[in-house]
């Protein structure tokens, strides 16, 4: 069994942002396309929905098929996918609370899945960079959390703005939103 990741200060920080950001964007387009890379517990799908995303234009998926089921339950259209490898749609807005940690060798297999994102901490959100390209709609958003901790980040031709930043014990959570 994997564990599912129980929500923790970058979730909060993403939730944050979401509330702060989507308002706004719902306002100029109310029917907007919302895509969670690695839904984890569900937290940012809830939290889109409280916001007033209508919940058949909410969608998740996850590497973790507990984490799958778990959203399943709750009652989101939730699909077992790497990355975007079964995302066939394109999205007004993707998130992504990534496995940002690099590498560390005394970390069991399972929360490796949930923290470690490659030997840099960067492999799993350079790969996410390249892939989200063919499914963010023209003028959608990606609301992207990385830590100071992940090194390499490879931004490769996406705008950034940073829009919500918390400094947590030895680390600064940052979020980014990225446009073409
Ligand atoms: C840090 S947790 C975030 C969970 C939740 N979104 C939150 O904000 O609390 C990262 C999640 O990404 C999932 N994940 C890791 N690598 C993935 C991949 N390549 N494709 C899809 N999901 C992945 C993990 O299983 C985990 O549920």
């Amino acid at each position: 069994m994997s564990l599912i990741y129980e929500p923790a200060e970058d979730s909060y920080l993403l939730c944050h942002v979401l509330e702060k950001e989507l308002p706004l964007l719902l306002k100029q387009n109310p029917n907007l396309k919302f895509l969670e890379i690695g839904v984890g517990s569900g937290i940012q799908l809830e939290t889109a929905k409280e916001i007033g995303v209508k919940k058949e234009n909410i969608f998740g998926v996850d590497k973790n098929m507990e984490a799958v089921n778990h959203c399943r339950l709750l009652g989101f259209e939730v699909n077992e996918s790497d990355l975007f490898e079964n995302v066939v749609q394109n999205y007004d807005v993707i998130v992504f609370n990534p496995p940002y940690l690099p590498e560390d060798s005394l970390e069991d297999e399972e929360s490796k899945l949930i923290t470690t994102g490659g030997v840099k901490g960067s492999e799993v959100i350079n790969e996410f960079l390249i892939q989200a390209k063919e499914r963010l709609n023209k003028k959608g958003k990606i609301f992207l959390l990385i830590s100071s901790l992940t090194e390499g980040i490879n931004y490769n031709g996406w705008k950034k703005k940073l829009i919500g930043e918390k400094n947590v014990f030895f680390e600064n959570l940052r979020v980014y939103s990225l446009s073409f």
